[in-house]
């Protein structure tokens, strides 16, 4: 039996997958479970869909490619701006479905409908400039150009830590440039994207253009998309383990990758920070969905004269964050998503413990049970504690103190990831020489958030290739065709 949820507008509560513009069961008729972090209650039963579904989803999306390729850029446009209007309409319940699903505060879930929307009006403009380049000069008798044209079909497997803005990051370029998509969405929150789907519908969204495939299995669903020779691009947000498999097997066809994968960042407190700053900037680096971010802060490095002070503040502030259900007034801390993630960081927390790392705040999981944590903060963190390789995805600050500024560096570019990097310091000097030496693919110095639609979101190393956002982001959407015509 499943919850109600208490919603204005019911036609954001859909259970089936959504192929080629209607709402359907698996064909096995299989459902399974989606269960609100917060208390365990199940609170709906999703069609549980697989490599046959995938496939009608990719054939709908070909045939709706073969159309919308040839559509105006002005109604691409304006079909966009629809949807993205109607996001922003139904904020209130999508942030309600997005805290019932996946537990964040309900502010932090209202922020996120606009941060997902800002993706799909961003991008209904940059479809207006998608240039090619004609070199007039190459020849009196010839005409040299290249022009951009969408790739495809497109797969796009998407996590559960932002069950909006993953989507629409993706989705709103793909659909702009041209292209049609086929969308996995994590099987812990596919209640906002049938949302999105249903929003996209309701906007005049042609039939097959998006399809969305739920599913409990996602290796079979993975395994289609990346087998159809009609999908040409994969684009991904999760786990490296995971990219890696999905590039490995894009490579049977060659087809074009975007990786959006884990993060390890490094936080760096130097000696000349401001504190006020360097904790606002933390607070919300480090703790923003309870910890559950790809680019959260994983390991804090404080160097040695300000250490002190600086411990002080950040756990004067930590003890100020509220955890509880992300639907309760003044709550700053949800759940974790899940009872494995919880063991997860619970076996973490213990294991640098027993390396020899102090407690200072928390440790434990908290009192109010289910998958609750409590705000934490370890020092004297050990260099091969799990933090350094591991991304924690949970409430717990790891710190490391370090003499010199290069010991700094040092220990901050020790990963195989890099994805996001963050340190505080007034020294304009210092700013930077510390920011040339980061190897990293994302930088906020003095801040603790970057991610928005004018900036490249992505990666470096074994975080990821490709962004999104900024007038990039189209780019990974779009083939290149080179032509050279004579007229001799
Ligand atoms: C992520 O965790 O993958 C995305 C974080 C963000 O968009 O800021």
């Amino acid at each position: 039996m499943t919850k109600n949820i208490e919603l204005q507008n019911k036609s954001l509560f859909q259970t089936q997958g959504f192929i080629n513009g209607e709402w359907v069961d698996a064909q096995s008729k299989k459902t399974f479970i989606v269960t609100n972090p917060a208390n365990d209650v199940p609170i709906a039963e999703v069609a549980n869909m697989g490599a046959q579904e995938t496939n009608q989803a990719i054939e709908a999306a070909e045939i709706a490619f073969q159309q919308w390729k040839l559509s105006p850029i002005k109604e691409r446009y304006s079909l966009l701006m629809k949807w993205y209007q109607l996001i922003m309409d139904n904020q209130k319940d999508l942030a309600t479905l997005m805290v019932v699903e996946q537990g964040k505060p309900y502010a932090e879930a209202a922020g996120e409908v606009i941060y997902a929307a800002t993706f799909v009006q961003w991008f209904a403009e940059q479809g207006k400039r998608m240039n090619g380049v004609v070199k007039s000069a190459f020849s009196p008798n010839a005409e040299l150009k290249y022009t951009k044209e969408p790739v495809g079909v497109v797969g796009i497997v998407t996590p559960w830590n932002f069950p909006l803005t993953m989507i629409t990051r993706k989705v709103a370029p793909a659909i702009a440039a041209g292209c049609s998509v086929v969308v996995k969405p994590s099987e812990l929150t596919p209640l906002s994207a049938f949302a999105l789907a249903e929003l996209a519908q309701q906007a005049g969204m042609p039939k097959g253009l998006i399809n969305i495939i739920p599913t409990d299995d996602a290796a079979s669903v993975g395994n289609a998309l990346t087998a159809s020779a009609t999908v040409r691009k994969i684009s991904f947000t999760g786990s490296t383990r995971v990219g890696k498999i999905l590039m490995k097997q894009s490579a049977d066809t060659v087809k074009r990758t975007s990786m959006e994968l884990g993060g390890n960042a490094p936080f760096i407190v130097f000696d000349s920070a401001d504190i006020n700053t360097t904790i606002e900037a933390l607070m919300a680096s480090k703790f923003r969905n309870a910890g559950q971010t790809c680019v959260c802060a994983n390991r804090i490095l404080v160097q040695s004269k300000i250490y002190d002070e600086f411990v002080d503040s950040f756990i004067k502030k930590t003890q100020q964050l509220k955890v509880g259900n992300g639907l309760e007034e003044g709550v700053t801390i949800g759940p974790l998503i899940n009872k494995q993630a919880l063991e997860k960081v619970d076996t973490f927390v213990q294991n640098t413990l027993s390396k020899g790392a102090e407690c200072l705040l928390g440790g434990k999981p908290h009192e109010l049970g289910f998958t609750f944590f409590q705000p934490t903060i370890l020092s004297n963190v050990p260099q091969d504690s799990p933090y350094n390789c591991e991304e924690i995805f949970g409430p717990v600050a790891p710190l490391i103190k370090f003499d010199t500024e290069e010991q700094g560096i040092a220990i901050a570019n020790d990963t195989v990831h890099g994805l996001a990097a963050y340190f505080c310091s007034q020294d304009y000097r210092q700013i930077n020489r510390v920011n040339q030496a980061l190897r990293s693919g994302m930088i906020g110095i003095n801040t603790g958030i970057f991610s928005n639609e004018f900036g490249p979101f992505g990666g470096v190393k074994e975080s990821g290739i490709g962004r999104e956002g900024s007038e990039l982001g189209i780019e990974e959407y779009l083939d290149i065709k080179y032509s050279l015509l004579s007229f001799q």
